[in-house]
């Protein structure tokens, strides 16, 4: 991989995001040696000299980015800006830009609520070509949202140049769907509903809320995980082939298949809601979620959402795809698992042996399969065992690979508009059920293994 050089704007540079995930992610690519002089400029609502925001990046970075030496660390802070700015306003916006050269990567690290005026700003300012334009997720808040936000992304740059991040889509095992499924000859022939019984996409968290509430009890676990990186990884669990891995195929792959996702038809049955009440995770008391500071309790947030849905298509008819993610569960477990049918005759007699699963783990990474082999003992025994890899951590986080991408203009690792809109035209009904009350909110003792069962 060549380095890059171009510059790069965060628009919120002040905020969370860009001291926990983008500055760090800058600093990793720097000591990788893939940037090349990048300069960062930031712009934000606090009235800061250049000089307050280095002292403010150069503690977060120690903070969040230890993993990077530091004097790569510092490197990222030499070359840092700041311009104190209202980022809705388009006279600021146009000040700001006309610090940088060339054609920057445009961050909206930004709460959504300001995405849309944002955008309009932009486009009034006008961005150089070549520029790209990156927007955090929840793209926007439902479907109305999103479409108007595709629509003004659309006005100001090329969809090839928009990054609808997904940091996700940036993990090695939601990559390594992609290297396992079309770089092997031995997982796609059975990759279908006449040999999967079903798949469940699970992203089970221990961390609470971690001082979040300003975002995340307008947003809630189905609109913080469900929308965007389970839909994500059902994508490319689902797909069919691409003819490369380059952004057109997989846009038009992933954006074929969330079309065919059904909502759930039975909002009681298919989808589930929870909200954690005081407990401990491993030890560590936590409090009841409705009682944490920043939490409207009335507006009955869900901290655990699950749904099942089925894909109207050949390859999958009649395989189930649940998926689920909640906060302060009993247990970290990230994983993909595909389920296969039982075999068809039992040749050894008896009770037909667990039927044969793919676990696709993530962070740690990792690949099981687990089969059925013989027994050392007794031999006309069946024994269960497990062809299992743990992957070593990759050298860039999510976040730095994508900013690679970023700063490369290379948007395979994005969602694309269609798939933007498919994917709350999949979650939106449930949306819907759940804010007219006719799917109980759940509640769930901290450190339990949530309001239903893991697979
Ligand atoms: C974020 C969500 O997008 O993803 C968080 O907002 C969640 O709530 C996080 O904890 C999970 O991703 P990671 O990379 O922290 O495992």
């Amino acid at each position: 991989t060549q380095a890059t050089s171009r510059s790069f704007v965060i628009l919120g540079g002040t905020g969370d995001l860009s001291g926990r995930l983008l500055l760090p992610g800058v600093a990793e690519l720097v000591d990788a040696g893939l940037l090349e002089g990048v300069d960062v400029l930031a712009v934000s609502q606090e009235d800061w000299s250049d000089g307050e925001y280095r002292d403010w990046a150069r503690d977060r970075l120690a903070e969040h980015a230890g993993h990077v030496p530091e004097a790569s660390r510092e490197r990222v802070v030499e070359r840092l800006g700041y311009r104190h700015g209202d980022v809705t306003l388009s006279a600021d916006l146009r000040s700001a830009l006309a610090r940088v050269e060339g054609a920057p990567v445009v961050y909206l690290a930004l709460p959504n609520t300001v995405f849309l005026p944002t955008l309009e700003a932009l486009t009034e300012v006008g961005l150089p070509d070549g520029a790209v334009v990156a927007v955090e997720k929840p793209f926007g808040r439902n479907l109305a949202d999103a479409r108007r936000l595709n629509a003004v992304l659309h006005r100001l740059l090329p969809e090839e140049s928009i990054f609808r991040t997904d940091h996700f889509l940036g993990m090695q095992t939601v990559l390594n769907i992609l290297g396992l499924r079309f770089a092997n000859r031995v997982f796609e022939p059975l990759w279908n509903a006449t040999h999967i019984e079903r798949v469940d996409i699970v992203f089970d968290e221990t961390i609470g809320l971690e001082g979040r509430a300003g975002y995340y009890d307008t947003a809630g676990a189905l609109k913080d995980m469900l929308q965007n990186h389970l839909l994500q990884m059902l994508a490319v669990v689902a797909m069919e082939p691409p003819a490369a891995v380059d952004a057109r195929s997989l846009a038009a792959r992933k954006a074929d298949v969330l079309r065919a996702v059904r909502p759930p038809e039975d909002m009681q049955r298919d989808t589930v809601r929870g909200r954690y009440t005081a407990g401990a995770v491993r030890g560590r008391p936590l409090p009841d979620y409705a009682a944490e500071d920043g939490v409207e309790p009335d507006r009955g947030t869900e901290t655990y959402a699950e749904y099942t849905v089925g894909i109207d298509n050949w390859r999958w008819a009649g395989v189930p795809f649940r998926l689920r993610s909640g906060k302060a569960l009993g247990a970290d477990r990230h994983e993909i698992v595909l389920r296969f049918k039982p075999v068809p005759h039992m040749a050894f007699g008896g009770e037909a042996p667990e039927p044969d699963v793919l676990r696709l783990r993530l962070d740690p990474d990792g690949i099981a399969l687990e089969i059925n082999l013989n027994g050392a003992g007794d031999p006309f025994e069946i024994e269960r065992r497990s062809l299992d890899i743990a992957l070593p951590p990759t050298r860039l986080s999510a976040y730095g690979l994508l900013l690679k991408e970023m700063l490369d203009g290379n948007a395979a690792l994005s969602i694309s508009d269609v798939e933007a809109e498919e994917s709350w035209r999949i979650v939106e009904p449930i949306l819907a059920a759940w804010q007219a009350g006719d799917v109980p909110l759940r509640e769930y003792p901290a450190g339990s293994d949530g309001p239903t069962r893991h697979p």
